[in-house]
């Protein structure tokens, strides 16, 4: 187990390299299920998380390498269409296993993920959709298992948009008998990422950022050699930093066009946000102002950035109020940030925060991967040491995160807990 531990107070200064974005990097990563042959994944974070996708690829049979960011996945020879519970407990997102396996093989048997830190998270959405699709599902044992000769195009309506559920339908439909439309289809970025890699692989996808995805099945894909897009909630946490240390921090490979929601409640707090070529710049000012915050589904304010905007919140001039519409429990950063001396008060989905001049260094616990990004924010701008615990969430999502900051300016390290 290890600890970060932060001497705070720092003002961050200078350029920072966005890395590839995790939650683009994961369905990329399972679309090479859908089609033997020799896959090029570039600009893979390293990361937890994918280091669970390259046990999966493995465990089904696929052949994986990777050096520098860049996967090579051979899928020709899959002996297996089951993901195992210790994985699928790890990670959520191995469920996305199950469309690829379903369209290309007839049959998946996934272990039903459980519960999260954040919220139950069910899998229905995605299971309704490979049912209209002409799948059948049984649940046995805690195993979700998907069977369908040939899966069948279908219109199907989520009933909330969601954004695994819109990947696995979309990655299943490629390769569908017929056409499918996805209504109310979820819109983020990395939807398109993982559509624009699908299209380089012989696929007819057509909306895909819109609110309806239609999908015209094919009989067979090719391999795809694609690049990850940059990783906007990475970039947006940096911006925060930059925010909550009155810094000055260009940061490399942020999309202005992804953060709308983030980069428009930055400048309404009285952070200066400049668009330059390739890069965002943020400037915090002396004293950040009081926001109002709702997430939504994309283009919303997302539930990604919800913790990081609560720590600037905490010391804000004033009373900031956030709402967390995606996730029923997505509050769990709130107990350690009051350790710091944040007045916070919830009350059901609403928290109302009411600024301080300054957060005080304690040690506090990581619970989830945003809580813990917003745990390191609060700790560069308190006052004396913060140690961070259970980092291994960190790790999940924020690729040599202690470095990067560092290089700004942080003084901030990894130490054995
Ligand atoms: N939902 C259902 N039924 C379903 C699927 C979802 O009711 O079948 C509900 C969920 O319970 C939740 C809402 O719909 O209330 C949104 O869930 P969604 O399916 O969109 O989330 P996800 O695909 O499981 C992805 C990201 C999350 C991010 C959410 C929302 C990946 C791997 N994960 O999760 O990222 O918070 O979308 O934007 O893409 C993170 O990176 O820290 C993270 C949690």
């Amino acid at each position: 187990m290890q600890k970060i531990i932060i001497e705070g107070g720092q003002r961050l200064k200078g350029e920072v390299q966005v890395s590839g974005a995790k939650n683009a990097a994961l369905p990329l990563l399972f679309a090479t299920l859908l089609t033997g042959g020799t896959h090029r994944v570039g600009n893979v974070p390293d990361l937890r998380d994918i280091d669970t996708v390259e046990k999966l690829l493995s465990i089904l049979g696929a052949r994986v390498s990777r050096q520098n960011g860049t996967f090579v996945v051979d899928s020709s020879a899959i002996q297996s269409e089951e993901a195992p519970y210790d994985l699928v407990r790890t990670m959520r997102a191995s469920v996305l296993v199950l469309g690829p396996l379903l369209a290309r093989f007839g049959h998946a048997r996934v272990s039903l993920p459980g519960g999260c830190a954040i919220g139950a998270r069910p899998i229905n959405l995605h299971l309704k959709g490979f049912e209209a699709m002409g799948a059948q599902i049984t649940l046995d044992h805690g195993y979700v298992e998907a069977r369908a000769k040939k899966l069948k195009g279908a219109r199907i309506y989520l009933d909330s948009p969601t954004v695994g559920g819109t990947e696995n339908l979309i990655m299943a439909a490629a390769l569908a008998k017929g056409t499918t439309v996805i209504e109310n289809a979820a819109r983020e970025p990395e939807i398109v990422d993982l559509a624009q890699a699908l299209i380089a692989m012989g696929a007819r996808i057509d909306g895909a950022g819109s609110d309806t995805v239609t999908i015209e099945g094919v009989d067979e894909l090719r391999p795809m050699d694609y690049q990850v897009m940059p990783d906007r909630i990475e970039a947006g946490t940096f911006l925060v930093a930059a925010a909550m240390t009155r810094g000055d921090v260009r940061v490399i490979g942020a999309q202005a066009d992804h953060l709308e929601g983030v980069l428009s409640k930055l400048r309404e707090a009285g952070v200066e946000i400049m668009e330059e070529e390739g890069a965002l710049r943020a400037r915090g000012p002396r004293r950040l102002q009081p926001i109002q915050i709702k997430t939504r589904p994309y283009p919303g304010f997302p539930t990604d950035m919800q913790a990081q905007f609560m720590a600037m919140m905490a010391i804000s001039e004033g009373t900031s109020v956030v709402v967390e519409n995606v996730f029923e429990n997505r509050f769990m950063h709130v107990c350690e940030l009051q350790r710091m001396g944040a007045d916070i008060a919830i009350e059901g989905h609403t928290a109302t925060i009411r600024g301080c001049r300054t957060l005080k260094g304690a040690p506090v616990m990581a619970t989830d991967l945003r809580a813990s990004a917003s745990l390191v924010l609060a700790g560069l701008a308190a006052e004396n040491t913060t140690e961070v615990s259970r980092i291994y969430h960190l790790d999940r999502g924020y690729e040599g995160i202690e470095a990067k900051l560092r290089l700004l300016g942080a003084r901030i390290d990894r130490v054995p807990a």
